[in-house]
């Protein structure tokens, strides 16, 4: 029963099962005209400043565009030099910054009340009868995920009332928007797996436990409310990993170390099935600076594009200078807007590979996953039932596996060039 206490449960453990599991593939059958795409990257490399760019690019086309914020250092409003009171009177909810043009910064408590109640209620209760003052429980109830899950919610609910055509993602900084993704599968293995046998263990230790214990067990309106929540994030896997909809923007500068979190970033986007298809290298020094102070800045530049171009190809790589001045108000977000996609339309699919993909060679299943930067010692698979779990460090997906493969009983895992194959055999 630990996980009942451990506010972690939820999102962290059980992070990377399936998104496309058959379920959620018969749940989405609705064709959404929407699109969508995620500015991932380090802390400080441009993710605000280049989603918003695009929301501009993409606002001016006539796409009704809605960038929303995930960074709890929100600064989507600082940039658009929005008056705070404005945003605050937004709680939470879209505010509008231009024709067609709409921010939006998640705020936990709104969320809290509109989609967490009962949640929040126990779990404050509980953490309050451990002695914790009621001010902090509440504080501390608030588990890592909520608010990446209202902002799921309001994607869904989006794509379901085609509120905009365009919903853009200012994502937290790497690590934390890797969470993000996973999730939708993390409540679907939490929900099928766990909850139905949670939920039989409450019902019949509840007795008990209120003659021994002081710690309250769940009640049924927590339950409900898990159920409730589950119910409207229904779909919005499939909404993220349908490369017609969702793609990722890497956003990066040519500097050794953040070069490296972005080829972790690009490996684990294609793990969770996402797709990616740009790579936005900001802060270039422009060729015209000719002071010698700079010389060795701009010649390391040089070679970390070049060396990133060859990293992430086939995905295209789009190099944007280092402006004069900071990235602030309409016109210079405009300006790097302009820098960054030319005449180009932000809303294409720059590159349209698929992350993985399952054949049949020779009368021999075959599941290749694209998984650059990695190297075979890294790399674990298990098989269990129909569920192929594949290990990489600390991540791990699984992939629901058609009846017909999941019956094969050996595995065996080869790296060609950027691909993992996976062979199955009797
Ligand atoms: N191409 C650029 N030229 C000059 N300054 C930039 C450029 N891109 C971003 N900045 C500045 O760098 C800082 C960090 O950018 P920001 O978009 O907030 O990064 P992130 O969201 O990734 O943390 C901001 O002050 C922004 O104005
Ligand atoms: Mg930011």
């Amino acid at each position: 029963m630990k996980h009942l206490i451990d506010p972690h449960f939820f999102f962290k453990k059980f992070d990377g099962c399936d998104i496309l599991t058959r379920s959620a593939m018969l749940a989405y059958q609705k064709e959404y005209s929407m699109r969508i795409i995620f500015f991932a990257g380090k802390g400080g490399v441009g993710k605000t400043s280049v989603a918003a760019a695009t929301g501009i690019k993409a606002a001016e086309r006539g796409n009704k565009t809605v960038i929303m914020s995930l960074d709890v250092a929100h600064s989507l409003s600082d940039i658009f030099d929005m008056e705070k009171t404005l945003i605050n009177q937004s709680k939470g909810q879209p505010a509008q910054v231009g024709e067609n043009l709409w921010i939006q910064e998640i705020d936990i408590q709104e969320e809290i009340e509109k989609n967490w109640g009962d949640i929040h209620k126990y779990l404050s209760t509980l953490l309050n009868t451990t002695g914790l003052d009621e001010i902090l429980a509440e504080e501390l109830a608030i588990l890592p995920g909520m608010e990446e899950v209202g902002l799921l919610l309001h994607i869904n609910q989006y794509a379901k009332d085609n509120s905009f055509d365009v919903v853009l993602l200012d994502c937290a900084p790497t690590g934390e928007s890797l969470r993000f993704i996973s999730v939708p599968t993390t409540l679907e293995w939490y929900i099928n797996k766990i909850f139905k046998i949670e939920k039989t263990i409450a019902k019949y230790a509840r007795p008990m436990a209120k003659r021994f214990y002081d710690v309250p067990l769940p009640g049924e309106d927590y339950f409900k409310a898990i159920e409730r929540l589950f119910e409207k994030l229904k779909g919005v896997d499939a909404l993220l990993t349908d490369p017609k909809i969702t793609t990722v923007r890497l956003v990066a500068n040519p500097e050794k170390i953040v070069l490296k979190e972005t080829q972790r970033a690009f490996m684990y986007f294609c793990l969770y099935n996402m797709s990616i298809d740009a790579i936005i290298m900001n802060r270039v020094l422009p060729d015209e600076i000719n002071e010698p102070y700079f010389q060795n800045r701009q010649e390391s530049q040089k070679r970390y594009v070049q060396e990133a171009e060859a990293y992430f190809q086939p995905v295209p790589l789009f190099p944007v200078n280092l402006f004069k001045d900071e990235v602030l108000g309409y016109n210079t977000l405009k300006a790097l807007g302009d820098q960054i996609y030319g005449a180009r339309d932000p809303l294409d699919r720059f590159f349209k590979g698929k992350p993985y993909e399952l054949t049949k060679i020779d009368g021999k299943y075959q599941l290749k996953m694209k998984l650059p930067f990695i190297e075979k010692k890294d790399v674990a698979l298990h098989k269990i039932a129909d569920e192929l779990i594949v290990r990489i460090g600390g991540f791990k997906r699984s992939v629901m596996l058609p009846r017909q493969v999941a019956a094969l009983d050996s595995l065996k895992a080869t790296l060609e060039g950027q691909y993992l194959l996976i062979h199955f055999d009797v």
